[in-house]
């Protein structure tokens, strides 16, 4: 390996740095002064290591016209671009494999900060400086005294610096090397950000500060006790008044409390208070533990509805301020969501309080991946290579002991993607020794060796199902073991699909414990010509493109329909029809609270007209429980349908969402609508080049329309195609069954229309064409039949598919242009609210909506198909009505399925003056092929003859 024998050798030294203090506790101190060192930086970028040399950390340096930017930053997204972009590589190492090699162009990122110590530093005593993040590799200097080096990008560093400190005048000097031996070791599938990125802070350090300690505080569910105690290096006392604790370090308390959990998060405030220094604590009791091969937290097996965060802004890339944290976690408490994967990496340690706070159970995982070794069949994996272990384990050390006084962490992760071998079972041991607290989790081994649940990620549903059952096999250690999937349902793009199906099997057995879908954010970057840039946008060599644009929310952290969908998906409440007639049954589905925290309500809706909401009484329910409850009398809907929706709301504010935020809902149906009513009685009449039949007129020589109720249509017709999704598209490892490929290749894209006849009989007038792409005899026979009754005109559609089909359809159905239509134009319907497709229809709420064209679009940074309504009975657009017969699929875009499917950003997409209107009888599913498994067989649309109406007319008042 490369030692230290020129002035950048510890750029490729495979240790894990020099000059840095072991790691210890993260905390913010009560009454110990520091001072941020967060702000306006100098900066000066070079191309290699060794570019420059040292002169710039000495005291009078002149950095006049360097130009400033914003620590914590990333010096790539900052500037006009002239300090270089950012980069983005799933699995790829940016440069050559060639380890602990890195590119001689490397870029290095000088900084520069003067300070002074406030007037009322505290003369005596210590200092310490505090790097929280800095990518991917630093030396440091303070008042041109070398401090040392580090490396593990998401990882505290600090360095003992009392003895050099100036009253002003104060020099900061921090080299930073994109690349380094550490790169090895960050291959997450993410931007490659270099910078300073997290705080830099400067801690006083009195005589008797506290050092290092860790608060053990568990639970016991039998007694009802907690017990206490606060290792520190530093002795002093520990006092939780609440509890009326006082008691020295060391020394366990047990007493009677109230657990902690993700949703119920006590904390009680303590303080450790050592000679110099108090330091406050936030306690949470509860005891981690596998027994009886399940997880169980105070006793009770608990359930993961979760995420796999990765820290993500679209201006500040990895440097997040405590208001976007906080974001996060009120969004994820909003959706239900109740477990955070902190993939592949700490987060900022701030964001672990307020899981503390607001209650999220969290897996943090170590900043480690290695997956790029796969492409060689991990052949000098560090993980396997006895050099890389001294960097392995303090990478281990630094997230453990940073983190450890958090009650919200209730498992460690070794890593993400590093294959297996004796680095990795090093940590284990080192981590299960620190603290058997928690159990060690890693997706990577499929022995579990070293882990104490089985964790997977993307298994399809029938899998999940087998190892529920107990049927796949495997190491004897793994088979004891509960099953998490520490990633599912990838949210590339429009889906996930399949997530109420996992949801079901979740429930269903015990040795499943829940997942955590892939994943939180969108990492958009935001552009000024693009919107927001993804892979290759930056001319990138290598890059996997909007592979990093897999997130439940928009980059602006917008919630996507997918969020939607899984926060209705998981909803800790179930309600569903009941037994008999008029009930429903709602069963507690949380792990540890009862019900008493929601209000239930009824109204019924009649043709999706509420009719007033009523309180519904519930019997106190403990988790796992069920009741029935009877719902209010039904109105009579007079022929028309009538349905109800029950809705659990919050009875009080809680610290993440008021009174009256919706936490689950239900409806069900009392009485169908009645079926349209015959549509006929008037003939289609030769006018010239036109056929008039009622109120649409038609050309009389290709049997389209040209108006349907006056309002002017164009080349309605069959519609098979969609702009493929992400999920349609698959990933390059599903070579078998990607579809939106094979549509392609198939020529769904650009089917021709023969037309084979119009005719204008007594009742109606049919145009039989023949649909079909070039080169190939597989076809869809089509006939449009309409009739009229002088004010409505009626569309049946025949399809009846001919030849060699082996692909499922993407759609089917009609689409035309409404001319003159613009985005802006409203929208009024009877259905489904939300964006649904077949496997993602769970939170499709019916209900009269009204929206306009624009709304209706889903702005997947990648533009793809998109905007389905479902369950549509009616909508009415441009002075037109439709009705379905049956239900359909509703999608409006300004824009062309043609646009839309070229367009590479949102920004490609221009609104027309034509609004492009589908009306699908049925669509194909969406699934999670991206990444993981596509659409369940039930959501497959095989071609198959079908036949599916809509009544024209004009809107009613
Ligand atoms: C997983 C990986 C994640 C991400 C995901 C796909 O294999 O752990 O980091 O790459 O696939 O988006």
């Amino acid at each position: 390996m490369s030692p230290h024998t020129t002035a950048t050798g510890y750029v490729e030294d495979v240790s894990p740095g020099r000059g840095t203090l072991p790691p210890r506790a993260w905390y913010a101190s009560s009454d110990a002064a520091s001072l941020s060192l967060n702000g306006r930086w100098r900066l000066r970028v070079s191309a290699t290591a060794d570019a420059e040399d040292d002169a710039f950390a000495e005291p009078g340096y002149d950095s006049g016209d360097w130009p400033e930017v914003t620590v914590p930053g990333h010096w790539v997204l900052q500037g006009d671009g002239s300090f270089g972009s950012p980069i983005y590589t799933n699995h790829l190492y940016p440069f050559p494999v060639d380890p602990p090699h890195v590119p001689t162009e490397n870029p290095t990122g000088d900084h520069l900060r003067l300070f002074d110590l406030p007037g009322d530093w505290p003369a005596g005593g210590g200092a310490m400086l505090r790097f929280d993040g800095v990518e991917s590799c630093a030396r440091v200097w303070l008042n041109g005294t070398e401090l040392g080096d580090f490396k593990g990008s998401r990882l505290p560093h600090e360095f003992a610096v009392g003895h050099l400190l100036e009253p002003s005048g104060n020099v900061l000097a921090v080299r930073v090397h994109q690349w380094s031996a550490g790169s090895y070791l960050e291959d997450q599938d993410q931007w490659w950000l270099p910078g300073v990125f997290r705080d830099v802070t400067l801690l006083h350090r009195p005589a008797g500060a506290a050092g290092d300690f860790f608060v053990h505080a568990s639970y016991d569910h039998v007694t009802g006790a907690g017990t206490l105690r606060v290792d520190s290096d530093v002795e002093g006392r520990v006092t939780v008044p609440e509890l009326g604790v006082d008691v020295a370090t060391g020394e366990p308390v047990t007493l009677p409390v109230e657990p902690w959990t993700a949703e119920t998060p006590r904390l009680y405030d303590g303080v450790l208070a050592t000679a110099g220094e108090r330091v406050p604590l936030r306690v949470g009791f509860r005891t981690v533990a596998v027994e009886d091969g399940l997880l169980k937290v105070n006793g009770t097996a608990v359930l993961f509805r979760g995420v796999n965060r990765h820290e993500w802004h679209p201006r500040r890339g990895r440097a997040l301020d405590l208001a976007t944290m906080r974001e996060d976690v009120l969004l994820m408490k909003r959706h239900n969501v109740n477990a955070v994967r902190t993939s592949h990496y700490p987060p900022h340690p701030a964001f672990l309080g307020l899981c503390d706070e607001y209650g999220l159970w969290v897996i943090d995982e170590c900043d480690l991946e290695t997956h790029g070794f796969v492409e060689q069949d991990w052949r000098d994996n560090p993980v396997d290579d006895g050099r890389w272990t001294p960097a392995l384990l303090d990478r281990a050390a630094r997230v453990v002991e940073r983190d450890k006084n958090h009650p919200s962490v209730v498992m460690w992760s070794l890593g993400n993607e590093a294959g297996t071998g004796r680095g990795l079972t090093a940590m284990a041991d080192w981590v299960h020794g620190r603290d058997p607290s928690r159990p060690v989790h890693y997706e990577g081994d499929p022995d579990c060796r070293d882990t104490d649940v089985y964790s997977r990620m993307y298994p399809p549903h029938a899998e999940v199902e087998r190892i529920a059952r107990g049927l796949d096999g495997g190491a004897r250690r793994r088979r004891g073991l509960p099953l998490i999937l520490c990633e599912y349902a990838h949210a590339m793009g429009n889906g996930p699909g399949g997530l109420a199906e996992y949801q079901e099997l979740f429930e269903r057995y015990d040795r499943l414990q829940g997942g955590f879908v892939w994943e939180w954010i969108d990492h958009g970057v935001a552009h000024p010509e693009l919107g927001y840039a993804y892979g290759g946008d930056f001319g990138e060599e290598l890059h996997d493109g909007n592979f990093v644009c897999d997130g439940l929310l928009f980059p602006d952290r917008t919630p996507s329909p997918g969020l939607v969908e899984y926060k209705k998906v998981i909803e800790p409440v179930r309600i569903e029809a009941g037994g008999t007639d008029g009930t429903v049954r709602v069963t507690n589905r949380y792990d540890f609270a009862d019900l008493s925290h929601l209000e239930f309500t009824c109204s019924h809706q009649v043709d999706g007209m509420p009719t007033g909401a009523r309180r519904l009484t519930l019997p106190p329910l403990a988790p796992g429980e069920s009741a029935e409850v009877r719902l209010p009398e039904a109105p009579d809907g007079k022929g028309e349908e009538v349905q109800w929706t029950v809705e659990a709301r919050l009875a009080e504010d809680t610290p993440w969402a008021g009174r009256n935020h919706e936490v689950a809902w239900a409806q069900g149906t009392v009485a169908r609508r009645a079926p349209l009513p015959a549509v006929t009685g008037v003939r289609p009449a030769v006018d010239g080049d036109r056929i008039v039949l009622g109120p649409a007129v038609f050309d009389a020589r290709t049997g389209a329309p040209r108006t349907l109720a006056g309002v002017p249509v164009r080349d309605l017709r069959l519609d098979v195609w969609r702009a493929t999704t992400d999920n349609d598209d698959g990933a390059p490892w599903q070579p078998d069954t990607r579809y939106g490929l094979l549509w392609r290749e198939l020529g769904l894209h650009r089917v021709r229309h023969r037309l084979v006849a119009v005719d204008a009989d007594d009742d109606a007038l049919t145009v039989r064409t023949r649909v079909a792409p070039a080169g190939r005899e597989a076809g869809l026979r089509t006939a449009y039949r309409w009739t009229s009754d002088g004010t409505r005109v009626r569309l049946t559609v025949s399809v009846l598919p001919e030849g060699d089909w082996r692909v499922p359809l993407p759609r089917l159905g009609i689409r035309f242009g409404l001319v003159g239509a613009t985005a802006e134009d409203a929208l009024f319907w009877f259905g489904g609210g939300n964006e649904a497709y077949p496997d993602s229809r769970a939170a499709s709420r019916d209900l009269l909506w009204d929206a306009s064209v624009r709304d209706l679009q889903t702005p997947y940074v990648r533009p793809q198909e998109n905007g389905a309504r479902a369950d549509v009975r009616w909508a009415e657009i441009g002075g037109l009505r439709i009705d379905g017969d049956p239900e359909f699929w509703f999608t409006a875009r300004p824009w062309t399925t043609e646009h839309l499917d070229a367009a590479r950003h949102l920004t490609d997409l221009v609104p027309g003056d034509t609004v492009w209107i589908n009306l699908d009888h049925r669509q194909h599913g969406v699934g999670s092929q991206s990444c993981g498994p596509g659409p369940l067989p039930r959501y497959f649309l095989w071609p198959e003859p079908a036949e599916f109406s809509f009544v024209f007319s004009e809107p009613r008042d």
